[in-house]
């Protein structure tokens, strides 16, 4: 399994406030938020002091000093006032940079989290959540948190810097100060406005994006059945609606954008002209000092920032709450198949080893609604069978009857809902899950390849496999002969999900992945069905080898792959009907003659003959 990467967990406690349930992981970085608030701290005051300096300058060096002495305190304002620049940009840089980075940061171990809760989740959880959503939550609600953690200390410093700026204002003029600060209510209510109309279109923009990126999705995805009943038209109208949609909203939203954002600027310039009248009459009575004027000229454009940033991140809060919901409902599902304490193993000369045994398991799937609970009608019910050590059975029964459902249990993917399932002796639930599933191994229904390398295909459950050992595989597989023929040859990365290769060399290449892990217990379900007969045979040959010493159950439809089994169990209603050898089914069980000539169209009494 390897080293799990530690990272910072949410606060498990789901009675707690999303944001302090979410303090753990701020808490991890809190040596980075210390600098960020120290460092911002004395960059914004050096930066909220150079209107002071200057006033000093203009208003000593030009005012009360003559000649040489002037041109002295001049210089040294302007060294002072370079030196105190080049701090300020130093500190600003570092908090800033601190600052993004630690949020992205902090997204990064969310996203872990998340993650690393995902890979421990149950194939129940999966079976209810669509998968883009499970994508999408992961990306963009982490990312909306992310931009919280990083706006919000923004905004609270700049609140800091709105006050100290406000005090230096006071101490030199107060019903300046007011006129100074009197458009700053209008930034915050424009902002407010521009909000109110932005958030509702970009709410409604990305979901638009959203369509759009599905329909791409599922036209390339589907891209075969898209082609084949020559819908490309009709997908194109869809898609083109979709596009117009979405346009729509997005000039909505510039228009919005375009409208607000410069009245928004505009009103600091507004409050330059009322101080310049304002403190200019006041300056030309003597009041004030040239000097005071520049400085609140300084300050009536750096204030308008906090209440710009204010009402954004107000926004970005809820978003955020409402996003970590969402992030939280993921973190907080428990996975519902985990190793119980005291999960043992076998030991490794039990005679036991490779016995399976279904004992009276009553199974149905869970369902995500819970009014549909307790389903009338379980999957498996009173499910029987024993399956000795090296023994070879083939599970028949109509489809949809549970034979997939039946090696499901065995590796544990579903905990039953009664009854017991136990391998080697033991009850599946008290073992631990990656002994167990390394010893029940299956070649699933559906093949699914990764992109990768075929070596890495095969070599998925053995990552440190040779090749010669990934080819033994193949061989027996019957994947080494088209794999050898293909211009890379092992090393020819397969298309997603493998669509290069034919269905029936993709179940060749799962089938060499299962051999691989040598399984004591090894379920073929379905496994050769989209192979032709004469290459099935083959390959039935070389597995002849390698299940006469291990456990197999073949769930199958055909009677070449059934006839590979010592014995036969035929299904129906949940539970095993009829249980012996294939001469003997036929024989006596007229429901399995049915079933073979039904699902193969073989002539059964053929086989008949020939048995
Ligand atoms: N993940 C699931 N969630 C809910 N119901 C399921 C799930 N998988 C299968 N089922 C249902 O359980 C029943 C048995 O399915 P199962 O896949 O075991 O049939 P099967 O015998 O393997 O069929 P086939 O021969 O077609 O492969 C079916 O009615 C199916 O609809
Ligand atoms: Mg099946």
């Amino acid at each position: 399994m390897g080293a799990e990467r530690t990272t910072p967990r949410i606060d498990p406690d789901t009675s707690k406030g999303w944001f302090r349930r979410l303090l753990p992981m701020i808490v991890a970085r809190r040596a980075a938020f210390t600098v960020v608030l120290v460092t911002g701290l004395v960059g914004l005051a050096l930066q909220v002091s150079v209107p002071m300096v200057l006033r000093q300058a203009v208003d000593r060096s030009l005012g009360d000093l003559d000649g040489s002495a002037a041109f002295a305190d001049l210089e040294r304002h302007a060294i002072l006032l370079v030196v105190m620049a080049s701090a300020s940009f130093g500190l600003r840089f570092t908090y800033r940079y601190l600052l993004f980075g630690t949020a992205c940061r902090i997204e990064t171990d969310l996203r872990d989290a998340v993650y690393q809760h995902l890979t421990r989740l149950s194939f129940s959880f999966y079976d209810r959540v669509a998968a883009g959503e499970v994508i999408s939550r992961a990306n963009s609600d982490i990312r909306s948190i992310q931009l919280l953690l990083a706006f919000g200390p923004l905004a609270g410093l700049s609140a800091v810097s709105f006050f100290m700026a406000f005090g230096f204002m006071l101490s030199i003029h107060v019903p300046l100060t007011l006129v100074t600060v009197s458009t700053m209510p209008f930034v915050f209510v424009l902002g407010q406005k521009l909000r109110d109309q932005v958030f509702p279109l970009s709410w409604v923009t990305q979901g638009r994006m959203a369509e759009v990126a599905m329909v791409v999705d599922e036209n390339v995805n589907g891209t075969r059945v898209v082609k084949s009943f020559a819908a490309e038209f009709d997908q194109i109208a869809l898609l083109a609606r979709a596009a117009d949609r979405l346009r729509w909203s997005a000039t909505a939203l510039i228009e919005a954008r375009a409208r607000f954002n410069p009245m928004i600027e505009a009103l600091p310039r507004l409050g330059m002209a009322l101080v310049l009248l304002y403190g200019g009459h006041l300056a030309i009575d003597g009041q004030v000092g040239v000097g005071s004027l520049l400085a609140f000229s300084g300050y009536v454009t750096m204030i308008a920032m906090p209440f710009r940033m204010f009402g954004f991140v107000l926004i970005q809060a809820q978003r955020a709450a409402a996003s970590s919901m969402r992030i939280y409902e993921i973190l907080d599902e428990e996975p519902a198949i985990v190793d119980r304490p005291g999960a043992r193993e076998p030991a490794a000369v039990s005679p036991e080893l490779g016995r399976v045994e279904f004992r009276s398991v009553v199974f149905s799937y869970p369902t995500a609604d819970p009014e549909h609970e307790g389903d009338p009608r379980p999957v498996l019910d009173g499910f029987d069978l024993v399956i000795e050590p090296g023994e070879t059975v083939a599970i028949v029964g109509r489809t949809g009857c549970g034979k997939s459902t039946v090696a499901r249990l065995l590796p544990r993917f579903y905990d039953v809902t009664s009854g017991a399932v136990l391998v080697d002796g033991i009850d599946v639930r008290d073992r631990r899950l990656d002994g167990l599933r390394r010893t029940v191994s299956q070649v699933p229904d559906e093949s699914f390849l990764f992109s990768e390398r075929l070596h890495d295909n095969v070599a998925f459950g053995q990552p440190d496999a040779s090749r010669p050992d990934v080819e033994a595989a193949a061989r027996i597989a019957r994947a080494d002969e088209f794999i050898v023929g293909l211009a890379d040859g092992y090393d020819e990365v397969v298309g997603e999900r493998g669509y290069s290769l034919s269905g029936g060399q993709r179940q060749r290449i799962a089938l060499a992945r299962t051999i691989l892990t040598d399984p004591r217990v090894l379920i073929l379900d379905d496994a050769t069905s989209a192979i032709d007969v004469q290459t099935e045979e083959d390959i039935h040959r070389g597995l002849v080898d390698l299940m006469a010493d291990r456990t197999t159950i073949v769930i199958a439809h055909r009677l070449s792959s059934i006839s590979l089994a010592d014995r036969v169990v035929l299904m129906e209603g949940g539970r095993v009907v009829a249980d012996g050898t294939h001469a003997d089914l036929l024989a006596t069980d007229p429901r399995y003659a049915a079933i073979l000539t039904q699902s193969d169209g073989v002539d059964v009494d053929a086989t008949r003959s020939t048995d």
